[in-house]
């Protein structure tokens, strides 16, 4: 380590900027592209790119299949948007159907290993035979157009399985992590009001057996809207106490047994949901961020295609969970729109040893990887003799997405994983946005830290809070400034929120939530969330859904609940908490809160501490101040507290640790 971090410092003090090898370049797709369409510089794309009216339609072409052509590209009725408007489309025939039908039949779709290392591999021919019969099955149990559907799924191959069958009926689908409660799940599916709800006997994971169907009964009890559970047989005799339910559970192996391998897709409309994807906002409910066919298909298909510059030969790795919106759209729909192979890796990454990326990697000779800052600076942690013991020439192009990647993390990610040859194309995006927004080409000078600049035909800049450009190299409001294809059709019922979260600070404007500013080059810097949302390993948590959680317990009255830097997971969660009048704090309640904010959320939202106080900094209006609660845990100054209701709450913050 002390070599690897003399070595970074060296680096990171030439201030240096990486050029990508110029064959990279010369072959790259959007370098096609460019020829193909007579443009001569990257800044003419960029340039061009200016006219959605010209450039969406002309990337699609080369993309996906409409059943019928659009009459119009967008309608916007702010915040509302139509993307090709009056095509007729499904996403799930650009995925799985032509593909079935032409060359790539044989190709490999995915190559899936599970944790404890059995392997299989999927063509997209056998692809589309599963996803037919599923499909028929789900149809069999009244699933139709615009019924929803839940997924609690592991990361084997049935769970792009389930989500296309869904997408072929035009049924949307909700996923739900694996990871996530119960509770979790039961809120999600109440909030879609889901028909049925697609599982698993379980998983694996550390080596230990995760009961996904126990978890998926506890749910279900209370949820009245679902009538049917379909469960995938993915532990057998290695499951514990499967519960059976003879009246609501189905196998799924005995549901598509007499399926036909045929299945003809919906014809929607190109606007048609999708998929509903319940991300945290700044109040304690998720929202069920509605994502759309048509525009979602072409944007990361684009995306994928020009960014990673997928190809044929490729093997693309998006180590990510399907749970999140990074699985969605870079395991699933846009690799499988491509036609390209990708690894699908059910288990984690250190088991059984810190090498198993690695040694995958090698073993399939991956070209690509796409994974977080988190797992970086995990593997960094770790130390580079893991890496160093394996093969690792095969890839030529690396990425990073989910939350800033600090220049160390960048700079061994780019030494030791990409032998100081491949590119990192650090991607800024979010569920809403559905595809990438901000990130480099493979033909972009990179500079660590900074994902570069927007895709052709994004347009984005940063603000202040009168809605002014932010002077060059001050921090703002990252915002997009006019609507894109994959964005986000709304927030599930609640149309209200979708407006007023995303669309009424500026009169114009999306505001994305990030703090963000623009260097002398016009690289964007994203810092993190302008917003009381918290970025823990990558993932997104409210800061009051912790709260709420906490609250929920018998002994606590309140809870202040906010992240603090972490050296590996970017953000470590600390709760403040106010306990019941009598009870007396002690360790095993400290532990048992940890416990019960994992029970009702999920293991991601586990306080790393716990603090109890008789009091938390709130305003007059019974606000809690997390900004003051935070300055004290990370032992900044206060500022001023004279607003407060209680300032003699701030001193208690400090007396309590
Ligand atoms: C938030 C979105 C997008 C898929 C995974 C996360 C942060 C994401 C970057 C990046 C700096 C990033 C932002 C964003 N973020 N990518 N490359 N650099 N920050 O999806 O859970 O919807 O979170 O993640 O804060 O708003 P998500």
């Amino acid at each position: 380590m002390a070599d690897s971090a003399q070595h970074i410092d060296a680096l990171l003090a030439e201030d240096r900027i990486f050029n990508p090898p110029p064959g990279l370049v010369e072959n790259s797709n959007v370098m096609a592209w460019m020829r193909d369409h007579d443009i001569q510089t990257v800044e003419e794309l960029y340039e061009r790119a200016k006219n959605p009216n010209w450039f969406w339609p002309e990337v699609a072409r080369d993309l996906v299949t409409w059943y019928r052509p659009h009459d119009k590209l967008l309608e916007w009725d702010r915040p509302f948007a139509k993307w090709f408007v009056g095509a007729e489309y499904n996403i799930a025939y650009d995925a799985v159907d032509r593909h079935a039908k032409s060359w790539r039949k044989n190709k490999v779709a995915f190559i899936y290993e599970g944790e404890p290392g059995d392997t299989r591999k999927i063509t997209y021919g056998e692809l589309a035979i599963e996803v037919n019969r599923l499909a028929n099955g789900l149809r069999r149990l009244g699933v139709g157009k615009g019924d929803r559907v839940a997924i609690y799924m592991p990361m084997t191959p049935e769970l792009p399985i389930a989500m296309l069958a869904c997408a072929k009926l035009g049924a949307p689908h909700a996923v739900v992590f694996s990871g996530f409660s119960a509770a979790a799940l039961r809120d999600r599916i109440n909030d879609s009001g889901a028909k049925v709800v697609i599982t698993a006997d379980g998983f694996y994971r550390r080596g230990r057996v995760v009961n996904l169907k126990t978890l998926t009964d506890e749910a279900v009890e209370q949820a009245p809207t679902v009538q049917s559970v379909v469960m995938y047989q993915r532990l057998g005799a290695a499951a514990e106490n499967v519960p059976w339910h003879p009246a609501r559970d189905h196998w799924w192996h005995d549901l598509v047994a007499g399926e036909s391998i045929e299945c003809e897709p919906e014809h929607l409309d190109a606007n048609d949901m999708l998929y509903l994807l319940y991300t945290s906002g700044t109040t304690g409910k998720p929202k069920g961020i509605i994502h759309a066919h048509g525009g979602y298909a072409v944007q990361t298909a684009l995306t994928l295609k020009w960014v990673f510059d997928i190809k044929d030969e490729d093997i693309w790795w998006c180590a990510a969970d399907i749970g999140w919106v990074t699985g969605h759209s870079y395991i699933v729909y846009a690799p499988l729109i491509l036609g390209a192979t990708s690894v699908l890796y059910e288990g984690a990454p250190d088991w059984p040893a810190p090498d198993r990326w690695w040694s995958m990697i090698e073993k399939y000779r991956v070209t690509t990887l796409y994974t977080s800052p988190t797992s970086i600076r995990m593997f960094m942690r770790q130390g580079e003799k893991w890496p160093q013991n394996h093969d690792l020439s095969s890839l030529r192009l690396l990425g990073s997405v989910g939350e800033p990647i600090n220049p160390e993390a960048w700079i061994w990610y780019h030494k030791y994983i990409g032998g100081d040859r491949c590119p990192i194309m650090d991607t800024w995006w979010q569920t809403e946005t559905g595809a990438h927004c901000i990130t480099p080409l493979p033909v972009t000078p990179l500079k660590p830290g900074s994902g570069t600049r927007p895709f052709p035909g994004i347009q984005a800049t940063v603000l202040d809070d009168d809605g002014n450009l932010s002077p060059t190299n001050t921090g703002g409001n990252l915002v997009i400034q006019t609507p894109w294809p994959s964005m986000l059709r709304g927030i599930y019922g609640d149309p209200g929120r979708f407006q007023e979260q995303y669309w009424s600070k500026y009169a114009v404007e999306y505001l994305a939530g990030d703090v963000t500013r623009i260097d002398n080059d016009g690289y964007f810097w994203v810092q993190g969330r302008a917003d009381d949302v918290l970025k823990v390993a990558g993932h997104r948590l409210g800061n009051s859904e912790v709260e709420s959680a906490l609250v929920s317990h018998a002994q606590v009255a309140e809870a202040a609940v906010i992240g603090k830097p972490h050296e590996i997971k970017g953000e470590s969660i600390v709760a403040y908490v106010v306990l019941n009048n009598g009870i007396e704090p002690s360790d095993e309640l400290r532990s048992a809160l940890r416990d019960h904010v994992a029970h009702e959320i999920g293991g991601i939202a586990r306080p790393d501490e716990v603090w109890f106080v008789n009091d938390v900094p709130k305003t007059r209006s019974g606000k809690i101040m997390r900004r003051i609660v935070r300055s004290k845990a990370v032992g900044e100054p206060v500022g001023d507290i004279s607003t407060l209701a209680n300032p003699e709450a701030v001193e208690e913050l400090d007396r309590a640790r």
